[in-house]
């Protein structure tokens, strides 16, 4: 079983979000090959989970407020995408770390609030070009891995993990991949870190300018469980490409 995780970020309004997630959602996929999830903005989020009702595919949260309730202006909880239909939620994007300063704490506090609230958490990963330059890409990951689970019992909690270097993201569908080798790489060190301090199998999703043309090349690598896609998520053609080629994997 493959992942494709559709993170539409702030690109899409109301009308554009209902209109792509009417086009997935009438696609025939294979729920056993792969598990598709759409992480809409928060004003469609409650009209995109009309459209998936009862399909197969997933509803996900951008981010989430770590308090259940309360006067927290702007903010949405965990408990209350729950409510609303989501069954994972995006923690710890580097959009968030890097642009809205979410430390490793906030980020332990978020994921264990959307634990509580039954939400799956994605917890985001991924080192700076720096950081790999100076060979410390994996330690980066393992510490932000360890923060950020640092609040739940591991062995207890279903979690998933999105290694996305931050150099690799694209801004506005401009960017370049990770290489997949590498990738496959550092999915394999957090696998093995993660065998240490669980006997669950962790999945491990990769993301940062995957597209339609170069996703088989992620896909394909056997420790990578799936994709977080960003801008190439946001346009039908593409998106449904996508889900093709991981669903002949
Ligand atoms: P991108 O974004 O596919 O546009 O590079 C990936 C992400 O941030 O999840």
């Amino acid at each position: 079983m493959k992942y494709v995780f559709a993170n539409w970020k702030m690109y899409l309004d109301v009308h554009e979000s209902v209109s792509l997630a009417t086009a997935i959602s009438s696609m025939p996929t294979d729920k056993e090959k792969v598990q598709i999830a759409l992480f809409p903005g928060v004003l469609p989020f409650v009209s995109v989970q009309q459209i998936l009702g009862t399909t197969h595919i997933a509803l996900g949260a951008q981010d989430v407020h770590p308090e259940r309730t309360g006067a927290y202006t702007s903010k949405t909880s965990a408990d209350i995408f729950a409510k609303a239909g989501a069954s994972y939620a995006l923690v710890g994007h580097s959009e968030r770390r890097y642009l809205f300063g979410d430390t490793d704490e906030i980020i332990a506090d978020k994921l264990a609030a959307c634990v509580k609230a039954g939400i799956v958490p994605v917890l985001c990963v991924g080192e700076t070009l720096d950081m790999r330059k100076a060979g410390n890409h994996e330690a980066c990951v393992f510490e932000q891995i360890k923060k950020g689970l640092s609040q739940v019992d591991i062995e207890d909690t279903n979690f998933i993990i999105a290694y996305e270097p931050i150099w690799a993201i694209s801004q506005g569908g401009v960017g370049k991949g990770c290489d997949p080798q590498e990738a496959a790489q550092m999915h394999t060190f957090i696998k093995k870190e993660m065998a240490h301090a669980t006997k669950n199998e962790v999945r491990v999703l990769y993301g940062g300018s995957v597209r339609a043309e170069n996703v088989l090349s992620y896909v394909s690598q056997d420790t990578i469980d799936g994709v977080l896609l960003g801008h190439a998520s946001t346009n039908a053609s593409s998106l449904q490409e996508i889900i093709n080629t991981v669903s002949e994997i």
